[in-house]
């Protein structure tokens, strides 16, 4: 078994679907709009320039050195800031239709708040817009991507309900600010990732390590946030600005370890209705709120561990309302799958944890390469199973697009980066299937990343770009990889070589 070869064992893992040729069968339509992205954190640097003020991230690494595992921090990150031009000529050689990027919270509102909007920051994105737009490439771009102003984390980041009301505030600067620009927002990005990470435990800033508390307060808090955005943005703005507002949510593909076993058939859906459902149904489902099997499972493990409310908060009818439906296209991050089966310790667990309460056992499957990072496990048709199941569970996805925001992977460096040329081809191809076999109602597919940059905790030992970024030199000098000219050939060709 050891001598199979990393793409052997994608040709098992394809089964009956080999590709016979050495280009794709299908094309990608006319329609399907390229893309790639970065986030203002993990690329810009520039951390207490032009008015900058901080974020989480930045006081955080500063005040906890060795929290990123190279004791790294953002300071200067791929110094994008400085580099910004030439990041979009880079853009323009890969040839996409579209760049998703996220703007800095406190780079335009330096205390978080409206009262005080810092110029600099303002005309910063402002340019880059400009540029993107005078090229022709369709700037998509996110609000939050985990860089919340540091006055909120002290106040508790999500968990407070009050940040909920200056997100809208931030949300309505950067509209007036860009609206004419920019025509397909991101309130969010991976709400999932950054509650459970960052409130649940200590994988990301802040850090909270609250289990099952702050991980519920967290998700509950973003929803409301995004509903709160996206109805005012469609009162306010879509009128004349006529753009689209979205979420984007981390999608991971859950298998069941045995698929013979009916437990372990329930534990799979169950673990992707507790992950994904829970943000995906109050906004994409006919019936709204939290799947029930999600409302269930944290309320029964909430009273066996002697409390007398569930730890996941209910929303009003009128939340509910408020969430069902504020969605213009389903945008999703999709990096691994999960093997699952129950968990059997649930009974014996005192504390509370969000992994406990899904009640299953996650692990990867043994058949499943791994060539990166250790939680990156390569499945890629489990990223058309997921389409899938997207398109089965929300009747809604026949009108509305499914976007992939993000897809990408992790090594630890190199040029000739063969493993991440193979897994573009080898995801591509699968959502190729999905198009074309499955009829899922997929629009677009943005790369992650564009260049090398701060891969939050595990700093700059792990990288995701297209180009290479050489963090030793002072112009962080890019170099394109392989892979950026795999996928340069797949963007104008619409078809996968392989
Ligand atoms: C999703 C996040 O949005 C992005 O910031 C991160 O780099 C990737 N996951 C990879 O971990």
């Amino acid at each position: 078994l050891l001598t199979i070869s990393y793409n052997s064992l994608l040709q098992l893992a394809r089964g009956s679907a080999v590709v016979k040729s050495g280009v794709s069968n299908y094309s990608f339509p006319d329609d399907f709009i390229f893309g790639v992205g970065t986030s203002a954190f993990q690329t810009e640097g520039g951390w207490n320039e032009g008015g900058k003020g901080e974020s989480m991230w930045d006081t955080f690494l500063h005040e906890h050195p060795t929290f990123t595992v190279d004791h790294s921090n953002g300071d200067v990150a791929a110094d994008s800031y400085h580099h910004y031009m030439e990041d979009i000529e880079l853009i323009k050689k890969l040839g996409v239709q579209s760049y998703r990027m996220s703007i800095s919270w406190p780079r335009i509102l330096p205390n978080g708040t409206d009262n005080n909007i810092n110029q600099e920051g303002v005309k910063y994105y402002r340019r880059i817009l400009e540029e993107l737009v005078k090229a022709n490439i369709t700037p998509v771009v996110t609000l939050f991507h985990w860089d919340m102003p540091t006055p909120f984390m002290n106040l508790g980041g999500w968990t407070n309900a009050k940040v909920i009301d200056y997100f809208e505030d931030y949300a309505r600067v950067a509209f007036n600010l860009y609206g004419d620009l920019v025509k397909m927002w991101l309130t969010l990005n991976e709400p999932h990732e950054s509650c459970l990470s960052g409130y649940g435990n200590t994988g990301l800033v802040p850090a909270l390590n609250s289990h099952g508390l702050g991980i519920y307060l967290c998700i509950h808090n973003s929803l409301l946030a995004h509903a709160r955005v996206y109805r005012m943005y469609e009162k306010e703005f879509k009128p004349d600005q006529k753009g689209k507002v979205s979420i984007v949510l981390e999608s991971v593909w859950t298998e069941p370890k045995d698929p013979n076993k009916q437990e372990d058939v329930e534990a799979a859906e169950n673990y992707l209705q507790m992950h994904l459902g829970i943000f995906a149904h109050p906004i994409f489902s006919e019936e709204g709120n939290y799947p029930r099997v999600v409302r269930e499972k944290v309320n029964n493990m909430s009273r066996l561990q002697g409390y007398s409310r569930s730890r996941l908060p209910y929303f009003t009818d009128e939340e509910v309302t408020a969430l069902r439906g504020s969605a213009d296209f389903y945008a999703l991050n999709h990096y691994t799958s999960v093997s699952v089966s129950p968990s059997a310790m649930e009974f014996y667990w005192k504390v509370p944890s969000y992994y406990h309460d899904t009640g299953v056992r996650m692990e990867g499957d043994p058949f499943w390469a791994r060539p990166g990072a250790i939680w990156q496990f390569l499945y890629p048709p489990g990223f058309r199973k997921l389409l899938n199941w997207l398109q089965n569970n929300y009747k809604i996805l026949k009108e509305i697009a499914i976007i992939v925001a993000e897809n990408g992977f992790i090594d630890f460096g190199g040029i000739e980066d063969y493993d991440r040329v193979d897994f573009y081809n080898d995801y591509l191809y699968q959502l190729l299937l999905a198009i074309h076999e499955d009829g899922c109602n997929v629009k677009g597919y943005f790369a992650w990343s564009l260049m090398d940059d701060i891969e939050w905790r595990d700093g700059y030992t792990h990288k995701f770009g297209l180009y290479s970024v050489d963090f030793n030199s002072p112009n962080r000098t890019r170099t394109p990889k392989l892979s950026s000219y795999n996928y340069a050939n797949i963007v104008r060709t619409r078809r996968i070589d392989f």
